[in-house]
This record gives C-alpha cells, sequence and structure tokens, in this order.
C-alpha cells in the first residue's frame, strides 16, 4: 500500500508553532502509547529546544501496559519527564502536576535565584492530530479552570489557562502533522486513525491490519469473530464478513464493510490491548 499524502496548513501550524513556543516553558507532547515513534513529528525535538519536556503516553489504555512501561523507561533514557495517560477516562492525570514541576525544577531554581518567585509555569500541548490532544486538556483542566486573558508582553490574542497557582496552560494546542517516508509509519498511522481514511483504502487498509494481527497477535481475531485464522488476510477478511453478516446485493460479501468494522474494533480497543511498535533497543 502506498501513500500520497499532502496535509494542507502544514506551514501555517508550523508557524503557529514557532511563534506560541517562544512563550512557553515547557513543552508537553502528547504520543499514541501504541506507535510511541511513528506518532512522533521529529520536528518538535528541534522546537522545542531549550526547553522542558514531558512525554505523554496516551490512550495507554489501548496499549499492553509492559510495552508502556518499556517505552516510559526509553523516553526517559533519553531525557524526557515521561508519564502514561488514559485522557479519555482521566487515568494517570493525577501525577501529571508532580512531574510538570519536577521537569520545569531547573527553570524555578532560575527564578528563584533571580529573585522571581512564583511565577507559573508556562506549558504547551503538542502532538499529531487525533492523538488526544484536545480530550487531554479537557481532562486537566476540567472545570474549574479560569481562563486568564491577554496579559502585557504576550502576543495579542492568546489565552491562557491557569491550571492552578504554578501552571499556566496555552489553551490551542499545537498540531503537528505526522511526517513519514517510511510506508510501514504511514499505515501504523492510518491505523490508529491519524490520517484520514476518506484518502486510503478501506479494504486494503483493514487487510494489511489483519496481517499484522496474524503475525503478533495470533489467536485475538479467531477469538473475536468466531473464525479461523489463514495465513492470507483476504481469506481471513471474508471469514470475518461471512461471521458478522457483511453482506451486499443480497448475498455477496461485503469485505470493505468487514474491514471497516475491523479497524473500528483496533481504534476502539476491542480487539484488546495492543501494541504496533517497540523501543528500538529491545
Ligand atoms: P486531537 O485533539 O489530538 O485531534 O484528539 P482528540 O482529543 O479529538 O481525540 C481523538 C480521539 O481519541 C477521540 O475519540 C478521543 O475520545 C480519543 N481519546 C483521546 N484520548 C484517549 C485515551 O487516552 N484513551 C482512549 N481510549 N481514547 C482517547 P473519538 O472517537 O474521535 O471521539 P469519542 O467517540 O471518544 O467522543
Amino acid at each position: 500500500m502506498h501513500f500520497q499524502w499532502y496535509p494542507g496548513h502544514m506551514t501555517k501550524a508550523k508557524r503557529m508553532m514557532q511563534e506560541n513556543i517562544k512563550l512557553i516553558d515547557l513543552v508537553i507532547e502528547l504520543v499514541d502509547a501504541r506507535i510511541p515513534l511513528s506518532s512522533r513529528n521529529p520536528d518538535i525535538d528541534e522546537l522545542g529546544r531549550h526547553k522542558a519536556r514531558l512525554i505523554l503516553l496516551n490512550k495507554a489504555d489501548l496499549a499492553e501496559e509492559r510495552w508502556n512501561d518499556a517505552w516510559a523507561e526509553y523516553f526517559r533514557e533519553k531525557g524526557f519527564s515521561v508519564v502514561k495517560v488514559n485522557s479519555k477516562k482521566g487515568g494517570g492525570m493525577k501525577s501529571i502536576h508532580g512531574v510538570i514541576q519536577e521537569a520545569c525544577r531547573e527553570k524555578i531554581e532560575r527564578d528563584r535565584k533571580r529573585g522571581i518567585l512564583n511565577r507559573p509555569v508556562r506549558a504547551m500541548v503538542v502532538g499529531i492530530p487525533n492523538v488526544g490532544k484536545s480530550t487531554f486538556i479537557n481532562s486537566l483542566t476540567g472545570k474549574s479552570c479560569t481562563k486568564t486573558g491577554n496579559k502585557p508582553g504576550v502576543t495579542k490574542g492568546k489565552q491562557w489557562i491557569r491550571l492552578n497557582r504554578q501552571v499556566e496552560l496555552l489553551d490551542t494546542p499545537g498540531i503537528l502533522w505526522p511526517k513519514f517516508e517510511d510506508q510501514q509509519v504511514g499505515l501504523k498511522l492510518a491505523f490508529v486513525g491519524s490520517i484520514k481514511d476518506d484518502i486510503l483504502q478501506t479494504e486494503e487498509l483493514g487487510a494489511e491490519l489483519l496481517r499484522f494481527m496474524l503475525d503478533n497477535y495470533p489467536g485475538v481475531l479467531e477469538s473475536k469473530y468466531a473464525v479461523e485464522e489463514d495465513d492470507d488476510a483476504y481469506t481471513t477478511l471474508s471469514r470475518i464478513a461471512e461471521s458478522r453478516h457483511c453482506l451486499v446485493r443480497g448475498n455477496e460479501l461485503d469485505t470493505e464493510k468487514a474491514a471497516l468494522l475491523l479497524l473500528d474494533d483496533f481504534r476502539n480497543g476491542k480487539l484488546g490491548r495492543l501494541t504496533l511498535e517497540y523501543p528500538p533497543e529491545v
């Protein structure tokens, strides 16, 4: 499967982020715990140089716990602070405030030496589309937070959300576009839904996911759909179509519908907790 993918607004989004990043102390970068490397845009390391860095392994509820731990270790070794989170259900949120303070210790210490006390840490959330930025911001801020509005010295129009006395968050997340030359990376991004389905052929994508499942998680499809797994992805897809009564024109099997069903089930965690890539050292 080959993608050609040119998202609009790419340059605009990057420019906006370059402007915003000047204002902040801490970059909170969300990655998808199922594909922590493929869901990163390498530009962020350049943009976020000299800033405190926090990586959130979001959707940790959808990935295997042992791999979440291995990834957390991997990023910590690279110097990032890391938290595993489930933004949808609020998992991992409690520890965030402590980790933010820890990640920004140097800045807080620097301020203190200059006699600046209680200046809040300013943070910005970044990540690729669909990784959970809005869900995370909503979960973190809840309803009790106040928007602080424009401030002197701050670019006009920027809204800050005061999380507590120590932290302010820029209310608009920075969108990074996935970047890939490797088609395998493109595939993984498509599996998790960070590249829109409408530019892809659903059936082909479903078959690719099926291949991944057959190779890495044998037996899962068998128990989920009550089908015998076949090494040939399309044969298995047809069996799923049959088992789930995906039919067109009377009784012809609708493998496209079966592919959609499979992709949906995967994205919603109905196939269980699955990790699609592993830390390079392992
Ligand atoms: P974005 O701003 O980065 O583009 O992502 P957004 O928050 O819109 O989240 C994209 C989808 O991911 C949403 O699902 C959201 O509910 C889901 N999501 C975000 N964080 C988590 C998480 O930690 N765990 C799980 N399981 N899901 C998460 P959706 O299908 O688009 O919407 P909805 O059906 O949940 O309302």
